[in-house]
C-alpha cells in the first residue's frame, strides 16, 4: 500500500472524543519473521492500512510477558515486551510510528489480578504470613469469606479461592485460578500498580485501558465490586496522571449496570473514558426483535456524565458477547437469536464475531455498524470486523474471535510466511468466511466490499464533529422499528434514522424544531425535502438507515 502523508498528533486534550479507535492484538496482526506469530515490526508494517481505514487510535491488547493462559491478561512482568512480539525497542518504533501517522496509542493496564508466575506471586506464597510481601495478594485461611462474590468464569471456576500449597493458604482470584488478584489494602501495591502507569505513561502511551476495575478491593459483607475504596484508588490514580502526563487518557473496563457503570467517571476526576457496556447487548436485541426501544430504554437509564469524560461504545471485542448485565429473560432471547449452537456460549455470553453472529448479513452489518459510529461515545472497532472475518466455536476459550488477521488469499492469510501449522491459532478456513475470499487484498480491490463501505462511512463520521462530542436527542416517529436522533454540535445539525426492521417501513418524524431546514444525505450528498411544520415522511429498505446534515435552505 501506498504511504499516506504523514500527520502528526495535535495538541488536545480531549483527542479521546473524536477518537475512532481500533482494537487489536499484535499476535494476531501480521507476523514479520515466519514464526507464526504475530510481532511490532509486523505492525508497524501495517500502520499504513490503519491510517488509510480511518481511524485514529490503536488500542492494543496485553503484549507483556505472560504464560498465556488467558491471551496475555495474565501478566508475568508489567514493564516490559514479551519476547514473541519483539523487544522494547520495537515497541518504541511502533509508538513512533504511529504517532508521525496521526494514530494515537492505548495499551493495558491490568493491576487487579497478575499471573501466578509473576516474581511477587513467587515472593508472596513463600514470604510468611502477615508480611509485606505475602500481603501483596489476598490470602486466607476460611474460602467461606466474601461469599456474596460472583463468579465471573462460571465454565471454569467452582470457587474464587484456591488452595496454595507452598503457602498453606488459599489466595483470592476473581478470574482464572492461575490469576491471583492484588491486595489494594498493601500501600506497596498501589506503588506498585503507579509504577507500572509511570513506565508505559513515561514511554508516551497515550492512554491505559484498565482492566477489570470494579474488583480491585473486597470487603465483607458486599458483593466485591464497585467498592467506595476503589474510587478512592482511581481518584488518586487520576490526579498522579495530571500532575505528570498531559493529555492522557484513562479508560475504564467496568462491565456493571448504567450507573455503577457511570459512576466510574467520578465527578469528572477518575476515568477519562469508560465503556458503555449496557449499550452493547441492547443494540444487538433491538435488531432481533426489530423494535427501538431496547435502545432507547438503556441510553435513558444512563446517566449524563461529566463534560470532560465520554463513553466508548463497541459491539464485539476480544471477549465473548457479554451478557452478565440483561435479565435472564433477555439472555434467553439473546441466546436464541444469536447462540442457537451452544458450542458458540461461554460464561454468560457468546463468543462469535459480528459477521457470524448476523448470519454473515451486509445490511444488518452496515446498519449495527452505522449505529455503533453515530450514537454518543467514541466508537470501538474490532480488528477484522471492517472486513467481515468469521470465526471459529470449536477453538477453546474465547479464541475463536482472536484468529489470525486476514489480508490476502496466500498461504496464512497473509499473515505469516510461516508453517502452517505453527501458526498461533488456525486461520479461518469455514465455507462462507474463508479467508480466500474474506480479505483485505479483496476487499480493497472491489469498490463495493464491506471495507471500502466502512472506509467511506468513517471518512464521513471523521469530517463531523457532532458524531463525538454533539448532544444527542431522540426524534419522536411513529413507527416503533424506526430510531431517529440527532447530534448537534456548533453549527452542526446530524440526523441519524434507521429502519431495524428486515422489510421495508415508512416513517413520520417530528422534525418541527428544524423547520425551513434541508437534510442532505451523507454518503450521496443527496438534497431531500426540506423540513416543515409537519411530520417528515420517509420510507427504507430493510435495515436501511440514513445519515443526514441538515442544512439551511439558502445553502442550495
Ligand atoms: C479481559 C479478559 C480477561 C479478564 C481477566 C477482562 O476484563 O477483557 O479478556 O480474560 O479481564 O483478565
Amino acid at each position: 500500500m501506498e504511504a499516506l502523508p504523514l500527520k502528526p498528533l495535535v495538541d488536545e486534550p480531549l483527542w479521546y472524543k473524536d477518537a475512532v479507535i481500533y482494537e487489536l492484538h499484535v499476535r494476531a496482526f501480521a507476523d514479520s519473521n515466519g514464526d507464526g506469530i504475530g510481532d511490532f515490526p509486523g505492525l508497524i508494517g501495517k500502520l499504513d492500512y490503519l491510517q488509510d481505514l480511518g481511524v485514529n487510535t490503536l488500542w492494543l491488547l496485553p503484549f507483556y510477558p505472560s504464560p498465556l493462559r488467558d491471551d496475555g491478561y495474565d501478566i508475568a512482568d508489567y514493564t516490559s515486551v514479551n519476547p514473541s512480539y519483539g523487544t522494547l525497542a520495537d515497541f518504541d518504533r511502533f509508538l513512533n510510528e504511529a504517532h508521525r501517522r496521526g494514530l494515537r496509542v492505548i495499551t493495558e493496564l491490568v493491576i487487579n489480578h497478575t499471573s501466578d508466575t509473576h516474581p511477587w506471586f513467587t515472593r508472596a506464597r513463600k514470604a510468611p504470613p502477615g508480611s509485606p510481601e505475602r500481603d501483596f495478594y489476598v490470602w486466607t485461611d476460611d474460602p467461606t469469606k466474601f461469599a456474596d462474590a460472583r463468579i465471573i468464569f462460571k465454565d471454569f471456576e467452582t470457587s474464587n479461592w484456591t488452595w496454595d500449597p507452598v503457602a498453606k493458604a488459599y489466595f483470592w482470584h476473581r478470574f482464572y485460578s492461575h490469576q491471583p488478584d492484588l491486595n489494594f489494602d498493601n500501600p506497596a501495591v498501589w506503588q506498585a500498580t503507579f509504577d507500572a502507569l509511570d513506565f508505559w505513561l513515561g514511554l508516551g502511551v497515550d492512554g491505559l485501558r484498565l482492566d477489570a476495575v470494579p474488583y480491585l478491593y473486597e470487603r465483607e459483607g458486599t458483593n466485591c465490586e464497585n467498592l467506595e475504596l476503589t474510587h478512592t484508588y482511581l481518584k488518586a490514580l487520576r490526579r498522579h496522571v495530571n500532575e505528570r502526563y498531559p493529555n492522557r487518557m484513562l479508560l475504564a473496563e467496568a462491565n456493571q449496570q448504567p450507573a455503577e457503570s457511570a459512576s466510574y467517571f467520578g465527578d469528572g476526576d477518575e476515568c477519562h473514558m469508560n465503556f458503555h457496556f449496557p449499550l452493547m447487548p441492547r443494540l444487538f436485541m433491538a435488531v432481533g426483535l426489530e423494535e427501538r426501544y431496547p435502545i432507547i430504554d438503556i441510553l435513558r437509564m444512563t446517566p449524563p456524565i461529566p463534560e470532560s469524560c465520554q463513553w466508548a461504545i463497541f459491539l464485539r471485542n476480544h471477549d465473548e458477547l457479554t451478557l452478565e448485565m440483561v435479565t435472564d429473560e433477555d439472555r434467553d432471547f439473546m441466546y436464541r437469536i444469536y447462540a442457537q449452537d451452544t458450542r458458540a456460549r461461554i460464561n454468560l455470553g457468546i463468543r462469535r464475531r459480528l459477521a457470524p453472529l448476523l448470519e454473515n448479513d451486509r445490511a444488518k452489518i452496515e446498519l449495527l455498524t452505522g449505529l455503533l459510529l453515530s450514537l454518543p461515545g467514541t466508537p470501538v472497532l474490532y480488528y477484522g470486523d471492517e472486513i467481515g472475518m468469521g470465526d471459529n466455536i470449536y477453538l477453546g476459550d474465547r479464541h475463536g474471535v482472536r484468529t489470525p488477521m486476514q489480508w490476502s488469499g496466500d498461504r496464512n492469510a497473509g499473515f505469516s510466511q510461516g508453517n502452517p501449522q505453527r501458526l498461533y491459532l488456525p486461520v479461518i478456513i469455514d465455507p462462507t468466511f474463508h479467508y480466500e475470499a474474506v480479505n483485505v487484498e479483496v476487499q480493497q480491490a472491489n469498490p463495493h466490499s464491506l471495507l471500502r463501505w466502512t472506509k467511506k462511512l468513517l471518512r464521513l463520521r471523521n469530517r463531523h464533529h457532532a458524531f463525538g462530542r454533539g448532544t444527542f436527542e431522540i426524534r419522536p416517529a411513529d413507527n416503533t422499528k424506526i430510531l431517529t436522533f440527532v447530534r448537534q454540535y456548533e453549527q452542526e445539525t446530524l440526523l441519524v434514522v434507521a429502519n431495524l426492521s428486515h422489510y421495508a417501513q415508512p416513517v413520520e418524524i417530528d422534525l418541527s424544531p428544524f423547520e425551513g431546514l434541508v437534510p442532505v444525505e451523507m454518503l450521496g450528498e443527496t438534497k431531500f425535502p426540506v423540513v416543515t411544520a409537519k411530520p417528515y415522511r420517509l420510507t427504507f429498505g430493510g435495515h436501511g438507515f440514513y445519515w443526514f446534515r441538515l442544512e439551511q435552505a439558502e445553502s442550495r
